[in-house]
């Protein structure tokens, strides 16, 4: 395990306004672990499996709160603060190891005197095809001579590679938190890469990879996500 991770990726959880939400999204993610847990992204975002979690659900006793997430395995700390805007943010409880893509953690409430926001802070990355090519080396060369593997290129001979518009589909991860930005800043993410239908996967790479996996999922709406509206209307 790596503990140094950027910390980037955050989500705040207001209790009073996610209480309907989390209902709904809950009873879904009961109905996708009774099918053998394979991961469904929350909804069919364009680029593929999102990088943030989603939160399902959170409850508050006296002396302690339960948040429930979806997302990525990996390393999640809760965080509390009386200021939502301004912070300080402090861990609430420890880190959790999350292995599998719905997960809970009670932390204990911080002053019971007071009153509370919390969020989930979440360290993954993407990584690159080529992080991966090491370990899955003929996963890697199938991908390799797939149109996946030079969807930034289709843009570019169109002169299109920089239109905010076409990126999330092109790229890995563009929009989302340690994501595509462009060519010099991130040419690792260049293209369709294994982490749009795999998840960023940073966390798999830098820890135990048989507890902490990418998601390797057939749910229609990865490939959905891309394969929509004009390009391919009738996925
Ligand atoms: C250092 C070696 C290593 C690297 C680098 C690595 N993996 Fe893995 N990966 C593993 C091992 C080991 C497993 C577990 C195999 C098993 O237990 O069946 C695994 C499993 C997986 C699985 C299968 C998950 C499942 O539930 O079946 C996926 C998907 C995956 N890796 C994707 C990736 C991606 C994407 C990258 C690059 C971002 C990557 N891996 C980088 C070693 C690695
Ligand atoms: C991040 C967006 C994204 C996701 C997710 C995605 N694709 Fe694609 N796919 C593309 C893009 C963009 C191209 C076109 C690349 C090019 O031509 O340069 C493409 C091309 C293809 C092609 C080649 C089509 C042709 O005309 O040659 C196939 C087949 C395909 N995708 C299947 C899939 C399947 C199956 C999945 C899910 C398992 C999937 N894709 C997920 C973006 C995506
Ligand atoms: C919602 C995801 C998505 C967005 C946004 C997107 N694309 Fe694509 N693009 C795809 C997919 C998926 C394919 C592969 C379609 C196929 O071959 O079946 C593709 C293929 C292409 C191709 C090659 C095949 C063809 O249709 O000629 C070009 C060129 C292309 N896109 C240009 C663009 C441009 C330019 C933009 C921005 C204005 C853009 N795309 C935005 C998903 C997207
Ligand atoms: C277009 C989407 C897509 C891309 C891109 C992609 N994969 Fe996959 N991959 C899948 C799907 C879907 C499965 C699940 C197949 C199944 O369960 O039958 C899978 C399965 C896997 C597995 C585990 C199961 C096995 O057969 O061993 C590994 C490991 C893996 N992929 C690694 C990679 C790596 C590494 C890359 C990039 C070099 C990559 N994938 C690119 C969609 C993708």
């Amino acid at each position: 395990m790596k503990p140094t991770y950027p910390s980037n990726l955050r989500r705040i959880a207001r209790p009073a306004a996610t209480g309907p939400v989390a209902a709904v999204i809950l009873g879904a993610l009961l109905g996708a672990s009774a099918q053998a847990q394979m991961y469904r992204p929350p909804s069919n975002l364009p680029g593929g499996v999102p990088a943030a979690a989603t939160i399902t659900s959170y409850s508050q006793t006296s002396s302690n709160a339960t948040f429930c997430w979806y997302g990525m395995q990996g390393l999640y700390q809760v965080e509390a603060s009386t200021n939502a805007v301004l912070g300080p943010w402090a861990p609430a409880g420890g880190v959790a190891v999350a292995s599998d893509f719905a997960w809970c953690q009670t932390v204990p409430n911080p002053d019971p005197t007071n009153a509370y926001f919390f969020r989930l802070n979440q360290s993954n990355y993407y990584g690159s095809a080529n992080s991966c090519g090491g370990c899955h080396s003929s996963k890697y060369s199938e991908w390799s001579f797939t149109a996946h593997a030079t969807a930034l290129n289709t843009l570019a001979n169109i002169h299109q590679d920089s239109n905010p518009a076409c990126l999330p589909c092109h790229t890995v991860g563009y929009g989302q938190p340690t994501g595509y930005t462009s060519r010099a800043a991130t040419p690792h993410l260049t293209d369709v890469g294994c982490e749009n239908c795999h998840g960023p996967a940073g966390w798999h790479i830098y820890s135990d990879k048989t507890l902490i996996r990418p998601a390797a999922s057939i749910d229609p709406a990865i490939c959905g996500g891309c394969h929509t509206g004009s390009h391919h209307p009738t996925y």
